[in-house]
């Protein structure tokens, strides 16, 4: 049996040596125009459903001539939404929309309203979203551990809190330790923003593996580190299967190694600590945690901000100064900026404020009993379906697989009733991340009544056309792989076609 390093090596080893070739096969012209006419292709099929107002409404490839009016704008603007709510206030989607009632969204707009023209750029202008901001990150620290010190600011999400995190322990340990060359070490798990941020900030991202229960194997981080290393990484929960890392010991070990320690809490920063106090078996994640020295934490999921905030926690100011970007030379001026963006919404920042100090203590942990409850009957519904298996153990994001029917094919069933889920892979598996719509009367009765259909139907028909089913398949096979992230690349220029 060759140890389980060599393993590691060589399986990084031979991915590398495949990405390699199938790169090298894709620069072949004719390879290449294959590639683009199949792009196309696919791409056509799905290109009705992402512009379906494309014969509806004017498209605007150059500014009108002369202005319309506002009172037809909004109209029009209204128009669109209408058609667009219905599926995720009666409970059709997974994660997105995590609060929904109109009443709460109304409460936001005016709060947002009211300080539309501001920027928090120029805080002597408005100390209004100064204030609001000190205190979404005081009372965010309060309910992650309530340490003395911690500090940090409002992101305008949680790829933005992580970005934030990643460059701060780069910047920290080049000053302090020299370090030239950054490894940041990561369950396999971990959310994408990790990759995202080691592509931008030139970190070589470490990739550990998970256990049986979809948890960051901790004997793998400790094999990981080098002397390059600069942070440990856990999830609470990870996005894919809601599950909680170990974070005690990754953070024990990252003290031990007096490395940086993340904790992703972007999910379930605002729901952990209120399913402590209603008696759900939560492990220690927080800065209670000797070792941990962020933690990011997204208002805008399960703080019922609009979208567009987060926060990044440090447990030392010292550390949050390598967070910041300040010139003293501009002939601008003196600048200041505590994260990526200049000029900010604050708006947004007043509307978060708004809804934490709306919803309060009593209200969150209200909040969290419906959302784990109606979660916990959900995971049941999955676990009585033969053909299904939960992975893990999660309180609010279930993951599951089958090893008898393509998910995939399960997902595509579901997507034709109308749910709107989410497809992973490494294993294949569908989540469903229970927010607030799924716990209105019937919709979780629905989910399971819906899921059962779809897994007989896949049973009577295990091989149809179509659907994600064929894309994931392919993703998932490793000669593909950069041909799909091709694809994706065309994607997105699709979604900025007029
Ligand atoms: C665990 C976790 N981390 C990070 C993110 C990224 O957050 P955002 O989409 O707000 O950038 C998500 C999003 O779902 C998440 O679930």
């Amino acid at each position: 049996m060759p140890s389980s390093r060599f393993r590691e090596t060589l399986i990084s080893t031979g991915t590398r040596a495949a990405a390699a070739l199938e790169a090298l096969l894709r620069r072949i012209p004719a390879v290449q125009r294959r590639l683009e006419a199949q792009y196309e292709t696919l791409l056509a099929e799905i290109e009705p459903s992402l512009k379906p107002y494309r014969n509806e409404v004017p498209a605007y490839a150059r500014l009108p001539a002369v202005g319309r009016s506002r009172n037809d704008i909004l109209a029009e603007m209204r128009r669109l939404a209408e058609r667009e709510t219905p599926r995720w206030r009666e409970g059709f989607v997974s994660g997105a929309i995590y609060h929904g009632d109109p009443d709460h969204q109304a409460f936001l707009s005016q709060a947002y309203a009211i300080h539309a023209a501001s920027n928090p750029l120029h805080a002597d202008l408005w100390p209004s979203i100064a204030r609001y901001e000190a205190e979404i990150v005081a009372m965010t620290a309060s309910m992650l551990g309530g340490v003395p010190g911690v500090c940090g600011t409002v992101t305008s999400g949680g790829t933005e809190s992580i970005l934030l995190a990643m460059k701060t322990y780069r910047d920290w340990a080049r000053e302090r330790r020299g370090v030239r060359h950054p490894e940041v070490i990561v369950p396999r798990t971990a959310h994408a923003a990790f990759d995202k941020a080691a592509h931008y900030f030139g970190i070589r991202l470490v990739r550990i593996p998970v256990d049986a229960d979809f948890r960051a194997d901790v004997a793998a981080a400790r094999r990981a580190i080098t002397r390059n290393t600069i942070a440990l990484v856990g999830s609470a929960p990870s996005f894919p299967h809601g599950v909680i890392d170990p974070i005690a010991d990754l953070a024990a070990l990252a003290g031990e190694r007096r490395i940086g320690m993340h904790v992703d809490a972007c999910l379930g920063g605002f729901v952990l600590p209120w399913a402590r106090q209603l008696g759900y078996p939560v492990p220690p994640f927080d800065f209670s945690v000797p070792g941990v020295t962020s933690i990011s934490v997204d208002t805008h999921k399960y703080g019922y901000a609009a979208k567009g905030t987060s926060v990044i926690l440090y447990r030392t100011e010292d550390l949050r100064r390598f967070q910041y970007y300040v010139a003293a030379d501009w002939p601008g001026g003196l600048y200041v900026s505590p994260t990526m963006a200049g000029s900010r919404p604050g708006g947004l920042s007043a509307a978060a404020w708004a809804a934490m100090v709306s919803i309060g203590e009593q209200g969150y942990l209200e909040a969290t009993r419906r959302i784990l409850e109606t979660a916990r009957r959900i995971r049941c519904g999955i676990e009585s379906i033969p053909e299904l298996r939960v992975l893990g153990d999660p309180l609010w994001v279930i993951a599951f697989t089958s090893t008898r029917l393509d998910i995939y094919r399960v997902l595509d069933q579901m997507a034709q009733r109308g749910w709107h889920l989410n497809g992973l892979h490494h294993p294949p598996a569908i989540h469903i991340c229970v927010t607030l719509p799924h716990t209105q009367p019937g919709v979780a009765d629905r989910f399971i009544a819906d899921l059962r259909d779809a897994v007989a139907a896949v049973r009577r028909e295990p091989r149809a056309r179509g659907g994600m089913a064929p894309v994931y398949g392919m993703a998932a096979s490793l000669p593909f792989r950069g041909v799909i992230s091709d694809l994706l690349r065309r994607y997105l220029d699709m979604v900025y076609r007029v």
